[in-house]
């Protein structure tokens, strides 16, 4: 008879894409049932579009943040809307670079922080789903991306300079035809000051700060297991 060592009895630790799979499990929770949801983008939103059909009963329909998820979400069956034909969406899922304990967060790692505000603004609820490794004190430790028409790029770079940040052009054309500086450095200790202020200057489509309108829910895959947070 085989015996068991203690290293394959002990429970190994889940990695990230466990952790994803878990938070995006437990989000299926907050899908409203008959109302059209808002998918977001992102490899921890690619997790629950997979998880989707178990509940496609729920769903009517969908709108999306980006063509990569339709396209996953079109491939499963699933019917996406134009944003354009839907006035609000129950709730809207998706991933964060980062989220501070206001919920303020940094998107648009994946490029899609657009389309993925449109959304939001229109989402009577905001779910986020994110590893523990995401929650952060102060925003800034991923660089910021900000969306931009591409004859602004030089002119929003330089003001992002002035701010202290260093900044790349990422080699990627948004799904708006559109180009993103990531501006790396920056301490972002009041979120929703900064996005007002970057988004203000001419040629930002936007800036990948989500703090004017932050999540309602957080769902954090720890080493424990789901962790849900609620702003005060
Ligand atoms: C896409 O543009 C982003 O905002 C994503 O939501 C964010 O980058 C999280 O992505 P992951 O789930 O891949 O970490």
């Amino acid at each position: 008879m085989a015996i068991s060592t203690y290293s394959e009895v002990v429970a190994q630790p889940l990695t990230q894409t466990e952790l994803k799979r878990l938070v995006a499990r437990a989000a299926l929770d907050y899908v409203v049932p008959g109302e059209v949801l808002g998918v977001g983008t992102g490899s921890t939103v690619d997790q629950l579009i997979d998880q989707l059909p178990e509940i496609r009963d729920r769903i009517p329909a969908c709108v999306s943040s980006s063509e990569r998820s339709t396209k996953r979400l079109e491939a499963l069956g699933f019917k996406v809307l134009d944003m354009n034909a839907v006035e609000s969406v129950g709730v809207y899922i998706d991933g964060a670079d980062e989220i501070d304990s206001g919920f303020a967060m940094v998107k648009g790692g994946g490029g899609a922080l657009t389309r993925e505000k449109i959304v939001a603004s229109v989402a009577k609820k905001f779910v986020c789903i994110a590893d523990a490794s995401k929650k952060v004190d102060v925003l800034g430790r991923f660089p910021l991306p900000v969306e931009v028409i591409p004859m602004a790029a030089g002119a929003v770079r330089r003001r992002l300079e002035a701010l202290g940040a260093e900044v790349k052009l990422r080699d990627f054309i948004t799904d708006n035809g559109c180009r993103i500086l990531d501006a790396a450095g920056l301490s972002i200790s009041d979120p929703k000051v900064l996005e007002s202020e970057i988004n203000s200057w001419p040629g930002v489509v936007t800036v990948g700060l989500f703090a004017h309108r932050g999540a309602d829910v957080l769902l954090l895959g720890t080493a424990e297991g789901v962790k849900t947070f609620r702003p005060e």
